[in-house]
């Protein structure tokens, strides 16, 4: 029980990496806000998670629409008076060459993806502040590191989130909270297996070999990540990226 009545939200929350960071949490004792575009799979998940004791919200929430942001920050105020945990995960995976990526593509990227942690963190620090305390983690990547063929603006905005990390952390660590971030890399969620279904079928075993462990990861290796950052016992680590790729960012590796 790491995180015992602890009060957290994740955005994203109803599949892939948020919905394990949701399970952990929850089987740690934190009182879960699961936050998604997709409410019907969202309120499937909570239903799904509570048969195990845990106290669950699923919260229908666009996280490019502020107003949506404004509603699950305040519905978490509302019933238990503080917020604890913040993880920004929610995004949508849009490539596209630079030389032909429409305007409206990368924008849309840029709202989910990356202004969308201005409106979380806005509307949850000033709770934190003022309890004096909370640990927002916010789900980077190793595109961040990396360059990949035709992800510019993924990995841009990825690579302004380890900024906002930082920056954040130096500001609010004297209110004692911490901003740290995790970077996977190629992991088993529907966002790959939806590029494995548009990139053809040896998209994961290729993706395999960038890895030096020449696998991709689990949802459930990422949330427990999420689950030490998110605990006490990481109480005086902040500003820090945490990877969880399998070794992808030690390689090149040189064969014989
Ligand atoms: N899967 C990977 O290999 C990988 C690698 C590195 C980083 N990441 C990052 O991890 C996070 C989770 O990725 P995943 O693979 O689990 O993705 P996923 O596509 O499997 O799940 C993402 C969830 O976010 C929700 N979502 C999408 N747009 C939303 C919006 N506007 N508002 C609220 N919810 C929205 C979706 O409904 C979905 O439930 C993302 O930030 C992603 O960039 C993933």
């Amino acid at each position: 029980m790491r995180l015992n009545n602890k009060v957290a939200i994740i955005t994203g929350a109803a599949n892939g990496i948020g919905l394990a960071i949701s399970e952990a949490f929850a089987k740690e004792g934190a009182i879960v806000f699961m936050a998604d575009i997709d409410e019907i799979k969202g309120i499937a998940e909570a239903e799904r998670i509570k048969k195990t004791g845990a106290i669950i919200r699923a919260v229908q929430c666009d996280v490019a629409v502020r107003e949506d942001v404004e509603y699950l920050i305040n519905a978490a105020i509302a019933e238990f008076g503080k917020i604890d945990i913040l993880v920004n995960n929610a995004a949508v995976a849009i490539g596209g060459n630079i030389m032909e990526m429409p305007e409206a593509d990368w924008d849309r990227l840029m709202d989910t993806n990356l202004k969308s942690i201005y409106r979380t963190i806005k509307a949850a620090l000033p709770f934190m502040v003022k309890q004096r305390s909370g640990s927002v983690i916010n789900i980077s990547s190793t595109q961040a590191f990396r360059s990949w063929h035709n992800w510019t603006a993924y990995a841009g905005a990825k690579g302004a989130m380890l900024s906002i990390t930082n920056q954040l952390a130096g500001q609010f660590g004297e209110y004692n909270v911490r901003f740290n971030s995790i970077s996977p890399g190629a992991i088993l969620t529907p966002m790959n297996a939806k590029r494995a279904s548009e990139e053809g079928p040896d998209f994961f075993a290729k993706s395999e070999t960038m890895h030096a462990m020449n696998r991709l990861g689990t949802p459930e290796e990422v949330a427990m990540t999420a689950v030490f950052l998110a605990s006490d016992e990481a109480g005086f680590i902040t500003g820090e990226d945490i990877k969880v790729d399998g070794g992808l960012c030690t390689l090149p590796r040189y064969f014989e």
